[in-house]
């Protein structure tokens, strides 16, 4: 099954909206809980990362049995640094993002410590690539 949704840059009031429907999607297909946790809060902090650090982005999600792949590519200034950006605590976030209440640094290490599988590619002043995937059998 394969589903895509868009990401608005600067968008805060919808930021979480693909996280939520990933999540009815893998309620709808009794995945367990525990995953379904571990995969909604991955996708909601590279979620979150397009909101608040790049101008758009596309979220394409394939489930099969064995796995869930979510691919989150956008357009924006790119992460020039990515061991560093990885770091917890690191963080570029504005003034304005901040008062939204992000940019602690922890969304990265977040996606790490749920993923099974994380690459992140980036070209600096054109984008972002990361690609989470999921395990959903033992
Ligand atoms: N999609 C992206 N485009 C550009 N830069 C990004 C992107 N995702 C992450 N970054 C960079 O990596 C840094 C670390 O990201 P991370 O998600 O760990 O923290 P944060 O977003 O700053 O804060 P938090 O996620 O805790 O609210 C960001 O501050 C930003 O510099
Ligand atoms: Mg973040």
């Amino acid at each position: 099954m394969q589903y895509k949704f868009e990401v608005e840059g600067g968008n805060f009031s919808k930021a979480g909206t693909a996280s939520s429907e990933v999540k009815k999607i893998l309620n709808q297909l009794n995945v367990d809980y525990k995953l379904i946790k571990r995969i909604v809060v991955a996708l909601y902090e590279a979620e979150v990362n397009i909101v608040a650090h790049a101008n758009k982005g596309i979220i394409d999600v394939d489930i099969d049995t064995e796995r869930i792949k979510l691919v989150l590519n956008d357009s924006g200034p790119g992460i020039p640094n990515i061991e560093k950006a990885m770091e917890a605590g690191f963080s570029t976030a504005t003034q304005k993002v901040r008062e939204m209440g992000f940019g602690a640094g922890m969304g990265l290490p977040n996606i790490k410590r749920n993923a099974d599988i994380l690459n992140i590619s980036s070209e600096t002043g054109k984008g972002t690539s990361v690609e989470i995937i999921v395990f959903l059998k033992p």
